[in-house]
C-alpha cells in the first residue's frame, strides 16, 4: 500500500508518541505503506563502507548491504571481532566478497591511514555509512584531545567523508548516511552547545554527551549535503529507533529490561540506512534527517532549529580540528 494522507497522519501520530513508533511496533505497522525495498541487485560490482560494522546495526547493514550486491568493507576497531560478521556474510550470501579493516574513527590518524588504504582499492565509493557509536559515562579524550563522543559521531566521521570525497564522486549518486539517535531530539543545537563543542563547561554526562553529538550529526550531515550538492553525493541522517544491541544494553541496561519485548531487533534498525543507500527514492533530495523509510522533522518545534551562525561554528570547527578545508 503506497502512502496516503491516512497512513502518512497514522506514520506521524506513531512518531510523535515516540514509544510506539521506536520500538518493533512501529516498525511493524509502517511496512504496510512504506516506499519498495531497493531494487535486488542495486548495488552489484560496487563498494560500501560500514563503520562500527563488528556488532549490532552496523553488522545488519552490513549483511543488508551485501545482500544487495556491494563488496563491503566491514570497518571496526578490531579485526578479530569483525571477522565473524565477514564469516556471516560469506555464508548468508555466497558470492559476497566482504573486506575486513581495521579503523579507530575517533583517531584521526587511523582514520587517515584507513582512508589511505581504501583509496588504494577502490576507485569508487557507493556508500559510506557512519554508523560506529559509543558512550562513555566519564569525560575521555582522545589522541588528538577531543572530547569522545565528539570524535566518534562528528569529526571522525566528518574527516573520512572528506578524505573519500573524490572516491565517493566516482560513484553513481553515492550515499553518506550517518547514524544518528533519536536521542538527539532531547537536544537542539543552541548557541550554548555551538560554544562548547568539546563539552568542557557544562556539568559531563554520558547521554548528554551522546545526545549533543548525536545532535551534531544532524547538523553536520545537512550541511555536507548542501556543500556537495552538484557532486552526484546524497547526504543523509537517520535514526533507526530503539535496537536490542550490545551499546543500547550497555548504555541503558534498565531501560533495555523495561523494553525487551518491544525492542527492534538489528536487522529492523538497520532496515532505512539499507534502503537509503540502495534506493532511488535516497535521490530525490539530500540533507533529510530518516525514520523507517521517511523524511523527519529534526526538531519537536520550529523555534528549536539551529540558526545559521551556530552551524557554521560547528562547520568551522570539524575544519579546524581535522585540518580539512573543504573545496
Ligand atoms: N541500539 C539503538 O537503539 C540505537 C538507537 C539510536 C542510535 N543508535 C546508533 O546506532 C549505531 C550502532 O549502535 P549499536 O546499537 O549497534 O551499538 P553497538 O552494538 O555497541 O555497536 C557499536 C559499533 O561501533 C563500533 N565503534 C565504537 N567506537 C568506535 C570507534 N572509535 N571506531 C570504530 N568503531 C567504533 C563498535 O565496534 P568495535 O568496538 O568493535 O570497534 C561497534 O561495532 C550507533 O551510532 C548508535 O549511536 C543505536
Amino acid at each position: 500500500m503506497a502512502a496516503s494522507p491516512l497512513t502518512k497522519f497514522l506514520d506521524t501520530v506513531l512518531d510523535k508518541a515516540v514509544a510506539p513508533g521506536y520500538s518493533r511496533l512501529g516498525y511493524a505497522a509502517r511496512q504496510a505503506w512504506w516506499p519498495a525495498d531497493p531494487p535486488a541487485d542495486a548495488l552489484a560490482g560496487k563498494h560500501a563502507v560500514v563503520t562500527g560494522a563488528s556488532s549490532g546495526i552496523g553488522a545488519a547493514i552490513s549483511v543488508g548491504l551485501a545482500r544487495l550486491g556491494a563488496t563491503v568493507h566491514v570497518v571496526g576497531r578490531s579485526a578479530e571481532r569483525l571477522e565473524p560478521v565477514a564469516d556471516r556474510i560469506r555464508r548468508e550470501i555466497p558470492r559476497a566478497e566482504p573486506v575486513v579493516d581495521e579503523c579507530d574513527v575517533s583517531d584521526f590518524d587511523s582514520v587517515r591511514a584507513f582512508a589511505a588504504r581504501l583509496g588504494g582499492r577502490t576507485e569508487s565509493i557507493q556508500a559510506l555509512v557512519h554508523n560506529a557509536g559509543t558512550m562513555s559515562q566519564r569525560r575521555t579524550e582522545t589522541a588528538q584531545g577531543h572530547e569522545l563522543a565528539l570524535a566518534t559521531h562528528v569529526l571522525g566521521p566528518f574527516l573520512l567523508t572528506e578524505l573519500l570525497r573524490e572516491k565517493l564522486c566516482a560513484a553513481d549518486r553515492a550515499r553518506v548516511v550517518w547514524m544518528s539517535s533519536g536521542g538527539m531530539y532531547t537536544k537542539p543545537f543552541t548557541h550554548d552547545l555551538a560554544e562548547d563543542l568539546e563539552f568542557r563547561q557544562d556539568e559531563y554526562s554520558g547521554t548528554a554527551a551522546y545526545a549533543r553529538s548525536k545532535r551534531m550529526q544532524v547538523v553536520v550531515a545537512r550541511m555536507m549535503s548542501e556543500r556537495l550538492a552538484g557532486g552526484d553525493i546524497f547526504v543523509h541522517s537517520m535514526h533507526p529507533g530503539w535496537v536490542d544491541t550490545p551499546g543500547f544494553q550497555d548504555g541503558l541496561p534498565r531501560f533495555t529490561k523495561l523494553t525487551k519485548p518491544i525492542l527492534r531487533t538489528p536487522e529492523q534498525g538497520a532496515d532505512t540506512a539499507v534502503w537509503l543507500c540502495g534506493s532511488p527514492e535516497a535521490t530525490v533530495a539530500s540533507g533529510l534527517f530518516w525514520h523507517d523509510r521517511r523524511a523527519r522533522h529534526t526538531t519537536y518545534v520550529p523555534a528549536q532549529i539551529e540558526e545559521a551562525d551556530d552551524r557554521q561554528i560547528l562547520w568551522d570547527y570539524c575544519c579546524e580540528a581535522t585540518g580539512i578545508t573543504p573545496a
